[in-house]
């Protein structure tokens, strides 16, 4: 169980699930899944998919989801995940938003006894999520959503000890509706985790209104690059655009937006 074991070990055993659980990744580059389902035209840049569009498309993206994220991402993630869980109650409350197959969440489900909801709009990532678990035997840890995750009404207010936003409200042209539905779902003094990727054609997610927005619900514990900067020579270093933050939910009201 997860608070028995170093945050090494976890890591170790999170990437024989991932490796063992998304086994396309073996068999598949990341190319050949981005071709197969046609990335180009149906993904990253198609900012006039209609929200159908976009569904049926991360539906094909779930088949191959192994090769489509990079294990650099997962690994790093992860370990803010295991941090974070490590410090929270028996029986605690995750609820994640735009939880694609749940890698995270199903694997944290086998070492914990915490509860998960589950919230994604396409039915293919949630097929997959509940195909894993069933074989994980978890299923009666996890709730399943299908819906647009920025307004939940089903997932109550101040229910959750921690908040998942992970690599996910890129893709929608609402993300800030995330982050307010996030901050009214995680329980006061609770953290929600969000990793996101800037400017992204379709959501245009700027550091200044994610920063604006986070600061209107949360108190900043911690932002940066996900992965640090790799040295390229002569003096540059390539960053990565996956961004990361954790916020604690302040006990104020949410400050008013002057006119
Ligand atoms: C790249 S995957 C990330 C999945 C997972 N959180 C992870 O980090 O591995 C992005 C997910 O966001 C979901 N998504 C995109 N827009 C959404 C929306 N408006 N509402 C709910 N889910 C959405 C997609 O269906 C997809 O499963």
């Amino acid at each position: 169980m997860l608070n028995t074991i170093t945050t090494e070990a976890a890591l170790e055993n999170f990437l024989a699930f991932w490796q063992a659980h998304f086994p396309e990744q073996q068999t598949l580059t990341r190319e050949a899944a981005l071709a197969w389902f046609d990335e180009q035209r149906r993904g990253f840049s198609n900012t006039r998919a209609s929200d159908q569009e976009m569904t049926a498309y991360q539906d094909d993206v779930s088949r191959v989801y192994g090769a489509y994220e990079n294990a650099a991402f997962q690994m790093a993630t992860v370990e803010r995940i295991i941090r974070l869980a490590k410090r929270l109650p028996a029986k605690a409350t995750i609820v994640s938003l735009g939880c694609g197959p749940a890698s995270y969440e199903l694997w944290l489900a086998t070492q914990t006894d915490y509860r998960f909801t589950l919230v994604d709009h396409s039915a293919g990532m949630l097929d997959r999520a509940r195909g894993i678990a069933q074989e994980l035997g978890v299923t009666n840890q996890i709730t399943m959503i299908q819906s647009d995750a920025s307004s939940v009404p089903a997932v109550p207010s101040h229910c959750a000890d921690l908040v998942f936003c992970l690599n996910s409200m890129h893709w929608s042209r609402n993300w800030q509706q995330w982050i307010v539905e996030a901050a009214r779902i995680v329980k006061r003094r609770s953290c929600v985790l969000v990793t996101c990727t800037f400017f992204m054609p379709r959501s245009m997610i700027t550091p200044e209104d994610l920063g604006e927005i986070m600061s209107r619900y949360f108190k900043n514990e911690g932002a940066g690059p996900l992965v640090p900067p790799v040295d390229v020579g002569n003096g540059m270093a390539a960053v990565s655009g996956r961004f990361l933050c954790i916020g604690r939910r302040n006990d104020k009201p949410p400050k008013r937006k002057k006119r």
